[in-house]
Parts: C-alpha cells; structure tokens; sequence
C-alpha cells in the first residue's frame, strides 16, 4: 500500500494538466481503478487482516484525492497567472498622436463629386468590380467581335476547363452600372456612379485600377444642351472657378450617339495647372446621348425616354486638382506621401463648407 501511494503521489505531483490529473484520477480511485481492486480483495482476507486494511484503503482514496485536488488547484493558479503575464498592459504607455490617419486623395474627390452632382438630384448607384461580360461589353453594344473589346485591355476571370460560358471580366468602366442602374429603377433616372475599373496598363498616368464616375440622366426629353449645362456646373464647383470654357469634339463609343469628349480650357504656368484660361485644353471625360440599343438592354423603350451618359476618371482628375503629378502614387501606399497629400478626417467636401479646404 506504502506502494501504491507513492507512485500516485508522484504521478500527480508530476502532472502537467487536468487532462494528465484526470487519467490518474481513473487509473487510481476510479471505479475500475487500483483501489477499487484492492477494496475487492477484502473479501478473501480473514477479519482481523480487513480490520486494518479496510481503513488504510479509505485513508489512502482519501489522501489521493485530496492530492488530485490540491495539484487541479495549483495548475489552475498556474494558469491564471500565465494569462495575466501574457495580457499585461502598461497603461502609462503615452496615447497615440490624434492625426494618425489621413483620407486619401481618391476618396475626398470621390466625396466631392457626389456632393456636386446630388447638388444636381443625382443619386449614387452601385454595381460589382468583378462583372458579367454581357453587361461590360454586350448590354452597352458591345458585342463580341468589336475592336473596343481588344483596346480595352480587358482582365478576364478564369473558367474550368471544358466550361464554354465566357468568363467574366473586371469591369473595365463604370458603364455596365448604366444597365443596371436603369433595370433595377426604370425612368425618370438620375444617378452617378462611382468607383474602381480595371485595365491592363501601367505607366505615369495609368495604373491597372483606377476609378471612374459614370453619370447618366434619362427622362422624355433630355438632350445634348442638358449634358452640356450638367458638366459646365460641375466643373465650376470641382475646379472652384466661376468660367469654364468645355470643348465637346466628335467622338465615337459604342454605347452613345452622338458622342462626344469634353476638354477643358486651361494653362500651364511653370508646371501649374490653371482651369478656365490659357490656350491648352485638357480631356476629361467621354459623353454622349445613350444609343437606343442601351436603353433596351436596361428595358427601358427608347420611343418614350432619351438620356445622356458621361464617363470621367476619378483619379484624373483628382491629379489635375490637387497637383499630383504621378498616378502610379495614389496606389503605393507611401505614408510620406499619404500625409502630404492626404486629408483631415473631419473635412467633409460640402457645397456650402467648401469642397478643398
Ligand atoms: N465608358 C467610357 C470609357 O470608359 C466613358 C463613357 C461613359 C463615354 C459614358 C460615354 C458615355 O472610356
């Protein structure tokens, strides 16, 4: 017995875990276990040998397990003071600095063109990067043989092997929110749509994701002269110059007719741009009225509504503005560059605070 007790007794002082404690548990005063075997023998022992066996027995389940428990006690205190050296904070450490963060370029113009176009009743839609190629190309006359397909540089997604539907793209405009925009609410229609295309190219002014704003209106009776008035306001409000001089020359997509692209009057001065004097003109956007064939593909019957449709790239733009002579720095997270041309958090472009401050 003197045995028994001290090989338990090692075995649970040696114990690394409840788990390892509980195996001891069985092996020993459990049901099956040593000292149940033992309290079996009794039975065949004479009655004076089980008169002092007996008790020493019970003495020696007791003695194992209130070991059993004192050593759960001690790894559970263990424990709880490993968690409490590992969780420890020193809460004298001084507070981050406020002006940690900065809002990026892209998305303060972002803000400041929905500001200027809701000015205007245009609503923001939405649609996904990752898009069918029937409404990229197909839904905007686009179809599968056309040359803009090629100059596009189009991203394609992978299909299985033997799958024959054509892949999808990352959109390569925001023109297929055009489609999807006019499905899901129908004329009168008034919304802009912002955000990230895709294209394979790389070099001072184009990066393969870039953002663009789409704009369309479609009512009974929107023409060319609604276009023009809708982009003269906006640029005033983006550049903050009360004249503006746009230049529409002839132009050709698929999805428009007639189509145009619009210039800017500007002047470079020593390396600064200026919006609304000089002899330069500087492109901006594509634009057109929307062909019939568009307007069908969002259901939408182009005998009783005509819309115009314009394309503008956010980024473009934001360089023009701002002065940021190299796209490719928008996109390579450089902290210097970010808090240099960043902006404060709580500058929120409004038309009566001021878009830039
Ligand atoms: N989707 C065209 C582009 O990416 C721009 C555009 C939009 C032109 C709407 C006309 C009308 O170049």
């Amino acid at each position: 017995m003197d045995d028994l007790k001290a090989r338990y007794l090692t075995q649970i002082a040696e114990a690394e875990d409840e788990s390892a404690l509980e195996a001891i548990r069985i092996a020993a005063v459990g049901k099956k276990g040593e000292v149940a075997l033992r309290m079996r023998e009794l039975g065949k022992m004479t009655p004076e040998e089980r008169q002092a066996a007996g008790p020493a027995l019970n003495a020696l389940k007791d003695e194992i397990n209130s070991a059993l428990a004192a050593r759960k006690a001690a790894l559970a205190d263990a424990a709880l003071d490993e968690r409490l050296r590992a969780e420890w904070l020193d809460v004298t450490l001084p507070a981050r600095g406020r002006r940690q963060g900065t809002i990026h370029p892209i998305s303060q113009v972002t803000e400041e063109v929905t500001a200027i176009f809701a000015d205007m009743g245009f609503a923001v839609a939405e649609g996904p990067q990752i898009e069918s190629d029937w409404y990229n190309f197909d839904a905007l006359n686009i179809p599968g043989h056309h040359p803009a397909r090629a100059e596009m540089d189009t991203f394609y997604t992978h299909r299985a092997e033997g799958d024959d539907r054509p892949p999808h793209v990352l959109r390569t405009h925001t023109s297929p929110v055009q489609i999807r925009a006019m499905q899901d609410q129908g004329a009168p229609i008034r919304v802009i749509a912002p955000g990230r295309v895709y294209r394979a190219d790389y070099d001072m002014t184009h990066t393969p994701m870039f953002h663009q704003v789409e704009g369309m209106a479609i009512d009974r009776d929107i023409s060319m002269a609604n276009l023009k008035w809708v982009l003269e306001e906006f640029v005033k409000a983006f550049f903050e110059v009360d004249d503006v001089e746009l230049r529409f020359r002839a132009s050709h997509f698929p999805f428009t007719e007639p189509s145009a692209e619009v210039d800017i009057r500007c002047s470079w001065e020593s390396g600064t741009l200026k919006v609304g004097e000089g002899d330069d003109w500087l492109e901006i956007l594509g634009s057109g009225m929307m062909h019939p064939k568009v307007l069908e593909a969002g259901n939408i019957d182009p005998a009783e509504w005509q819309g115009f449709a314009f394309g503008m790239g956010i980024d473009r733009i934001a360089m023009l503005k701002y002065g940021i002579p190299d796209l490719r720095a928008f996109f390579d997270s450089d902290l210097r560059w970010l808090r240099h041309y960043g902006f404060a958090a709580l500058d929120v472009p409004t038309l009566r605070g001021g878009l830039s401050r």
